[in-house]
């Protein structure tokens, strides 16, 4: 296990019940080797004494952002953090991080942290499940935070469901199990194709999709995070990936992009390919505008090269080639067959029928069918936390685990 020696982390603890288990937290966080600064909301502190938490911190406790001496030091600790939990948190402080309110010490160092940043909830079964709770966490997970689960059990209310917090072996288990990831695919070399691709029909026209990027982009961003060398072969896209040392190599139409990822997969260990390719283009691309004459016009449409099938078909011993179905019907015979059909290892499914999966959404709902026949279904998430669910799986299967 990475251990979490001479790590600068915030604790930020809001008003939950679960504020008692931040005591363990912190003492957890230092038994690792962290250095922790503890945040609390004004009601975090009446659950909690930060008497209690500057004692096992060895450090002062910061509860209001008027005070003099917290007035600058939350840009300050947002800087100077490798990490920042906050834990628990309420549904009021999670709806306030989501859009961006900084009124608190939490939410607003939140906001100036520039480091990576976890959240574990603690509330009741039914304002978990609230949609609008639902949709804050999708939010603050687009916005690349960590969610680190919460578990099923009794509840404060005496209810039983899901919305307690995780427990504090199980939140540092989750910051060892990130850093040991950090560098888990350093050293491969990694090809994604991402975005539509666009097919001229003339100067100013063009057969094309609904594709945004972003599930490619996420996977882009992700491993390259991990230490992989990744290059990104994208089509017309308006996003870029967030994570510099990606590679970009922009293209147009399905024939770029196959030859750009013919040329990229030569060297690479591993292939995701998550663009919608067009499966046809115009036999003719006229070189002037058409003009509008008759009430029809026919286009004669030609097979695209499959870029899958051909890098499938070509694929050497120890490369790993993954591909993505996009379906509307029949989605678990249809990818199973796809996946046989252009040979590869794994197939991500997303269907149109899933409300929030496929096209321009910030999330996606995956499941993951390999050789093996075994179906792994995921929730709906946002797509960096779906991203980083491909890789885990693609980990598992490069590590001889599934
Ligand atoms: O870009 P977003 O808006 O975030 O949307 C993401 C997505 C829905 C585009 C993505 O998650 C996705 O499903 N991509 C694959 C879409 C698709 O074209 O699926 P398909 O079932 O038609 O193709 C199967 C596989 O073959 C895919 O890996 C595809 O990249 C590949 N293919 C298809 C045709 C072709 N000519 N060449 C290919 O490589």
């Amino acid at each position: 296990m990475a251990n979490l020696t001479g790590k600068k982390m915030l604790l930020g603890v809001t008003g939950s019940i679960a504020a008692y288990k931040s005591a363990s937290l912190v003492r957890l966080l230092i038994k690792a080797g962290a250095e922790v600064q503890v945040l609390m909301t004004k009601s975090g502190a009446d659950f909690i004494s930060p008497l209690t938490l500057s004692t096992l911190s060895k450090r002062p406790v910061y509860t209001d952002i008027t005070s003099e001496e917290s007035w600058n030091s939350h840009v300050e600790m947002g800087l100077w953090a490798d990490a920042m939990v906050v834990a628990p948190l309420t549904a009021a402080s999670l709806a306030k991080m989501a859009c961006g309110m900084s009124d608190n010490i939490i939410t607003a160092t939140y906001l100036s942290a520039r480091c990576p940043v976890f959240f574990a909830p603690a509330m009741d079964l039914d304002m978990w499940q609230h949609p609008a709770t639902r949709e804050n966490v999708r939010r603050l997970q687009g916005f690349g935070n960590h969610l680190i689960p919460v578990g099923h059990g009794e509840l404060a209310s005496g209810l039983v469901g899901e919305g307690r917090m995780a427990e504090p072996e199980e939140i540092v288990a989750y910051l060892h199990h990130f850093w040991e990831r950090q560098q888990s695919l350093a050293g491969k070399k990694i090809l994604i194709t991402a975005g539509p691709t666009y097919e001229p029909i003339d100067p100013v026209r063009f057969i094309g999709n609904r594709s945004s990027g972003k599930m490619g982009v996420a996977l882009a961003d992700a491993a390259a995070r991990r230490g992989a060398e990744v290059t990104l072969v994208l089509g017309p896209s308006r996003l870029l990936p967030r994570e510099s040392q990606v590679k970009v190599i922009p293209v147009q139409s399905a024939g770029e992009m196959h030859r750009a990822a013919q040329e990229v997969f030569k060297d690479a260990d591993i292939g995701i390919l998550a663009a919608a390719v067009a499966d046809y283009r115009p036999r003719e691309v006229s070189a002037q505008k058409i003009k509008k004459t008759g009430d029809t016009l026919r286009l004669e449409l030609v097979k695209n090269p499959d870029i899958a099938a051909t890098l499938g078909g070509g694929k050497a011993p120890g490369q790993w080639l993954v591909g993505f179905a996009l379906e509307t019907d029949n989605e678990l015979a249809n990818a199973q067959s796809k996946r046989e059909k252009k040979n590869f290892d794994l197939i991500v499914l997303n269907s149109l029928q899933d409300e929030g999966a496929g096209f321009h959404y910030d999330t996606n709902k995956i499941t993951i069918l390999g050789k093996d026949n075994k179906i792994r279904k995921f929730e709906l998430k946002s797509k960096l936390a779906v991203a980083e669910d491909i890789l885990d799986e693609i980990e598992a299967l490069w590590n001889g685990k599934i």
